[in-house]
């Protein structure tokens, strides 16, 4: 490909938990180059998930090298690099030797799930905002040095580094130079105290880690150091979690400003303000976002550990469809559910039930139901998982939302986007570029080397693609709401 001219872009990793992506952007926001590759997910025992962390890291160099080829760009065209990550997934690595000392434990792991019961769950939500869950990285990295022996006396000895994979990709993209993590990557470890910022001694002397394999807490976006590996010389200048980094590129600067994301699961991010809001009705308080030394936005999440995913389970674990997007296709095949829900609590459920120890179910069955009906089951439990999060998020601000800024892969199905507008009675809305979670990394990356000035520059740059308004028949849905309500009890009844 012929060399672009002078201009620079800026490049986003978005490591993800079915994918990594890497993306380059230039200064009016557009995507220049797409490379993308997914790695495999192990799931080894019921309820555990595995990520290979040295494979990810390869994957990344690759991904790297094709996009700015595809972009026919030199190296010297890369004003930064912009990380955004799948969050609390936990890797444990050999600081000598750089290799992983086990596979990665993903956010979606359930084998701690007996441990959670142990702790105190005043004192983790009040210093961390956090109820405690299997989801967090706390209690995985416990498992792993409590499992690999001799691991905690490494760890107590600095000779193996802890981080989630934001960490991991800056390690290894400075050739080992520096342990850090940014302050929204930290808030999701059960470990960091949401008012001071800082690792707190009294939970990690709760759930045993050693303070010393602990990376650095940075803000999102500064420069956290010049890349040694496969792009020398170019700042690593942000590092934030995928979910707040949609909120970022979804340019939610203003309290109360909302987005969902829709990926292996969903995540509803509100922006709350330089003040974190406790919430009454089972939603996170979490780190929004940190532009360099400014105060922190906080934000309250509702996240839901299966959406992308189950349609994933449908295609892969049970062969009904070829293709992710058949699922729109089968699903239109019928007009409604025939009865049938699926509460799809592969990993427990999430907001606002935090019930680690629930399991999925398909309730409602009968001879009458087909495969149709099961996809538009698989499609109504995203929405249905949705309202509650809504729900929850109305109770907790005060206010009802309005309308609903979504984006994420899941957000091409059109089916899906008319059902979540009916079940939230709410227009929804989809931006050009439905790649936010790396446009948010680009964003904080881009903003602390002065590629982009500032907020409202990043803000002009907005364009909505996709609309879609509620349609009638309000009881029918409160009905259908109420079957939800009975199958997620089922699901909670059905723990393991
Ligand atoms: O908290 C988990 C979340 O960060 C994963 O996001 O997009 O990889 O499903 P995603």
């Amino acid at each position: 490909t012929a060399r672009r001219g002078a201009e620079r872009y800026v490049l986003a990793i978005d490591q993800g938990t079915t994918s990594t992506r890497c993306i380059l952007f230039d200064r009016r926001a557009t995507v220049v180059a797409v490379a993308r590759a997914e790695h495999p997910q192990s799931y080894p025992r019921p309820g555990w998930v595995e990520h290979d962390a040295a494979r990810i890291w390869r994957d990344t160099r690759k991904l790297i090298r094709r996009a700015l080829q595809s972009a026919g760009i030199g190296d010297d065209q890369v004003a930064a690099i912009g990380i955004a990550n799948q969050r609390e997934t936990a890797v444990v690595w050999d600081r000598a030797t750089g290799v992983p000392v086990a596979p990665a434990i993903v956010w979606q792991d359930t084998r701690t799930s007996a441990q959670v019961a142990d702790l105190d769950a005043t004192l983790f939500r009040d210093r961390t905002g956090l109820p405690p869950a299997t989801y967090f990285s706390a209690l995985k990295v416990k498992w792993l040095l409590d499992d690999v022996p001799g691991l905690r006396a490494r760890a107590e000895r600095g000779e193996v580094l802890f981080g989630t994979m934001d960490s991991w990709l800056i390690w290894n993209l400075t050739g080992g130079k520096e342990h850090l993590t940014d302050v929204t990557n930290a808030s999701r470890t059960m470990l960091m105290d949401l008012a001071t910022l800082r690792w707190d001694a009294e939970l990690l002397e709760v759930c045993t880690i050693p303070p010393a394999m602990l990376p650095a807490i940075r803000s999102s976006s500064e420069v956290f150091g010049t890349a040694v590996e496969v792009l020398p010389g170019v700042p690593i200048a942000a590092a934030i979690g995928d979910q707040q980094a949609a909120l970022f590129g979804q340019t939610c600067f203003a309290p109360g400003d909302a987005k969902c994301t829709y990926g292996t699961g969903g995540f509803l991010l509100m922006n709350t303000g330089s003040t974190p809001v406790r919430s009454a009705h089972g939603l996170l308080t979490t780190v929004g976002y940190r532009i360099g030394a400014e105060p922190v936005a906080y934000a309250l999440e509702g996240s839901i550990a299966i959406a992308g995913s189950l349609v994933q389970w449908v295609r892969d674990g049970l062969g009904l469809i070829g293709t992710a997007s058949e699922i729109e296709t089968l699903a239109a095949t019928v007009t409604d559910n025939g009865g049938c829900y699926i509460v799809p609590a592969f990993s427990g459920l999430f907001a606002p039930h935090w019930r680690s120890e629930a399991r999925g179910v398909i309730v409602g069955l009968t001879s009458y139901i087909t495969k149709g009906h099961l996809a538009r089951a698989v499609l109504e439990a995203t929405a249905w998982q949705t309202r509650e999060v809504v729900d929850a998020m109305n109770a907790d601000s005060g206010l009802a939302l309005t309308g609903l800024d979504v984006d994420g892969g899941m957000t091409a199905d059109n089916l899906l986007m008319q059902i979540v507008a009916d079940v939230l009675e709410v227009p929804v809305v989809r931006p050009m570029v439905a790649e936010t979670v790396s446009l948010g990394a680009a964003y904080a990356a881009g903003l602390a080397v002065g590629y982009w000035s500032d907020q409202q520059d990043l803000r002009n740059n907005r364009h909505r693609a996709g609309r879609w308004l509620p349609g009638a028949d309000a009881a029918r849905r409160a009905a259908e709401y109420r079957k939800w309500q009975r199958a997620v009890d089922c699901a909670v009844l059905f723990s393991s």
